[in-house]
């Protein structure tokens, strides 16, 4: 088990050889990924994923965008993107896994298929608006911590001004997994991040929000309702629900 991820770069040399084009890309993709990898761990120890697929998570949630490499830089500030801008953003997914398998062969299948799938929903994500069912267990962990932690990074044309209360309300009302979203919760409130200032402060230019900082909850905040569980959210989709989720082959 590694610490975390700078551990896991500083002991795999293809791993150093992404972060690094990912940090020379961008540094706001670099601080992103370590953002989700880290979390993700949390999430899927939450869950009762075995040891070995929270590491999948970990390597997975710092990989997941990996092909935004290939964009041109511009179109990290721009807003909104045209037709031809969203034909680049949507493949992100696949020509990351592509490059990522290029860049460290012996990475595990399940890695590459997250980084395929994080941007799928239940119908509606995108490339190839994969059914929630149709998910690797693990796609699902990392779709939904990506986006928590996006919606709390500032962007050029979207200055951070959302709660991290709201931000899990709009997340409950995307599409995600309930059981997800419940232990993404669980876990910022929890002791599993040690240094809550450093990961929220680490996020550009954060205001903490008024009142905001340190109390989560889904009721309140906002004057929507959060999506009710569905079908896709009962016991048994991941370890802690009772059913193996498995630790597909690597
Ligand atoms: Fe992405
Ligand atoms: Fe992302």
């Amino acid at each position: 088990m590694y610490l975390n991820i700078i551990n896991a770069l500083l002991v795999q040399r293809d791993l150093w050889t992404v972060g690094v084009l990912m940090r020379e890309w961008h540094e706001d993709l670099f601080r992103h990924s370590i953002l989700t990898a880290d979390l993700a761990v949390s999430v899927a120890r939450r869950l009762g994923f075995s040891d070995i697929d929270v590491e999948l998570a970990r390597l997975a949630g710092f990989l997941h965008d990996f092909g935004k490499v290939t964009w041109p830089k511009e179109l990290v500030a721009k807003h909104p993107l045209d037709s031809e801008d969203w034909q680049i953003v949507k493949v992100h997914p696949i020509v990351g896994a592509r490059l990522a398998k290029e860049k460290a062969p012996n990475l595990s299948l399940v890695v590459l298929r997250v980084v395929e799938e994080h941007h799928e929903r239940d119908g509606d994500g995108y490339p190839r608006g994969l059914q929630a069912s149709d998910l690797h267990p693990l796609s699902r962990v990392v779709a939904c911590v990506e986006c928590f932690v996006a919606l709390l990074e500032e962007r050029p044309y979207r200055p951070c001004r959302l709660t991290y209360e709201q931000i899990l309300r709009q997340i409950s009302l995307n599409g995600f997994d309930w059981a997800v979203v419940d232990a993404l919760q669980k876990a910022i409130m929890s002791e599993d991040i040690k240094d809550k200032n450093n990961f929220f402060t680490c996020v550009k230019d954060q205001t903490p929000p008024p009142g905001g900082q340190g109390q989560f909850s889904l009721s309140g905040g906002s004057d929507q309702t959060p999506r009710q569980p569905s079908p896709q959210d009962q016991p048994g989709a991941f370890p802690g629900g009772g059913v193996t989720a498995g630790t597909p082959a690597s």
